[in-house]
């Protein structure tokens, strides 16, 4: 059997690439994996040659120990690949199909899945409701920033190109379909984002730029991305957004200057809880930050979208009420406006497949706008360097030499 490299866990700043076990159809125990998940057998389940997989800023929460994520902890929630291998019960993924990996695992099954809320299943998580791969709480599955990985009810969780030769083509802009392009989507359809609204984004990491670009697919007349990351700001603006640097002041003054009122239509909130303040705090964290100021410049009857990640224990939090996810924010002024609120994992099985059209008929060019920008597998550390110290790029590991 081969082996598998993939990128590890490794502390509080440090990931490094091991060989870890070759994937089989059964849950081993391993670090961060439930117990009551251990020996779960997965004839559903099929094993990829993974062709590309990303790094992304719910990887860094763990890497900069903000998370309780195990040391030992395999990472990767954003897997392309091949399928290898299939379990007795896969009916309709064959070997050799190319496919698109939901991060959210989910069984298809249970009553979440099938009102379509597949970032919340019931039946993958012994913690908790909703999993992904390769993350802390989230049940144990391996992650997929490695050569393979497996990827449980196949047939209900994998997206298939229709067709490989023309999917290898835009295979990068396809990879960002496994996370950050449903995700940004996401914000903005739940912000209410449709044609001509004028959209404030915080956050030009990946998710945030996936969200400019789909706030332009959904037809926005302006997009307002704001950021204290000079490089990432620029970026934005390549692809026609306008911009704000938090770093100057409180961003609604900004947006008056922008769009002559200091309010938007729709926000979406794509930095999530290592937020910085604004003006004279930038460079410091506060939480609550990005969270008040949604609600700050959306109008009232508006909505706003928060993929950005809130989570429930934060060992270096600043504060005790922080520690637990306990965070200040004004929901009286939410309330007044009668402002629409929508947070949680994005359930991408409900965009990817009509995301995967607009790329497919270049409608969008998601990869261009997010600088995505390959890497070998080996290299992964220096990326996590790179991404941590605020790089206006995502990365996407190519364990077998396939992209490049
Ligand atoms: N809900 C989901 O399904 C889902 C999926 C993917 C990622 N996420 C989350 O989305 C968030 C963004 O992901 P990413 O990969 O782009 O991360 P990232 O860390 O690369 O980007 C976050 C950006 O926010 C900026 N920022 C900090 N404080 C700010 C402020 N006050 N105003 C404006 N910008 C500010 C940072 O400088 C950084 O550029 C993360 O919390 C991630 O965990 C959620
Ligand atoms: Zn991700
Ligand atoms: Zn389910």
């Amino acid at each position: 059997m081969p082996g598998n490299k993939a990128v590890i866990y490794k502390g509080a700043g440090k990931v490094e690439v091991e060989t870890i076990d070759y994937p089989t159809f059964e849950l081993k125990d391993g670090p961060g994996v439930n117990p009551d998940n251990v020996g779960r057998q997965v004839p559903h389940g099929a094993i990829l040659k993974v062709v590309a997989s990303n790094i992304c800023g719910s990887d860094q929460h763990m890497v900069r120990g903000r998370t309780t994520a195990p040391q030992g902890l395999a990472l990767g929630h954003e897997i392309t690949g091949e399928v290898v291998e299939t379990g007795r019960d896969v009916e309709f993924i064959k070997v050799g199909d190319l496919v698109s990996v939901p991060f959210n695992i989910a069984c298809g099954r249970c009553r979440n899945c099938k009102e379509g809320k597949t970032g919340v299943c019931l039946n993958v998580n012994p913690d908790r409701p909703g999993s992904a791969y390769g993350y802390v709480d989230m049940g144990g599955w391996v992650g997929g920033q490695a050569e393979y990985a497996l990827v449980p009810y196949a047939d209900w969780n994998l997206l298939k190109f229709p067709d490989k030769d023309r999917a290898m083509a835009k295979i990068l802009d396809l990879a960002m379909l496994a996370d950050i392009f449903p995700t940004g989507f996401h914000g903005c359809v739940t912000a209410g984002v449709g044609p001509g609204s004028t959209v404030y984004i915080a956050g030009a990491g990946p998710v945030g730029l996936a969200a400019a670009t789909s706030a332009f697919l959904l037809g926005a007349a302006v997009v307002v991305v704001a950021d204290l990351q000079k490089q990432r700001l620029e970026q934005a603006r390549s692809f026609g957004c306008e911009t704000i640097d938090v770093s100057q002041g409180d961003p609604k003054d900004q947006l008056a200057q922008i769009l002559g009122e200091p309010e938007v239509d729709s926000a979406v909130d794509a930095v999530g809880f290592e937020a910085h303040g604004h003006g004279d705090s930038a460079q410091e964290e506060r939480p609550a930050t990005v969270l008040n100021t949604v609600m700050d410049v959306t109008r009232a009857g508006g909505a706003v979208g928060v993929p950005g990640l809130y989570v429930t224990g934060d060992p270096g939090a600043s504060d005790d009420a922080a520690k637990i996810g306990s965070l200040s924010i004004r929901l009286g002024l939410g309330w007044a406006k009668s402002l629409a609120f929508t947070t949680g994992q994005c359930p991408v099985m409900r965009y990817n497949r009509q995301l995967m059209m607009a790329i497919l008929h270049d409608r969008t060019q998601i990869a261009k706008n997010v600088n995505a920008t390959v890497i070998p597998l080996d290299q992964a550390p220096q990326g996590y360097v790179e991404f941590d110290k605020g790089a206006a790029r995502k990365y996407v590991l190519d364990p077998h030499g396939m992209i490049a």
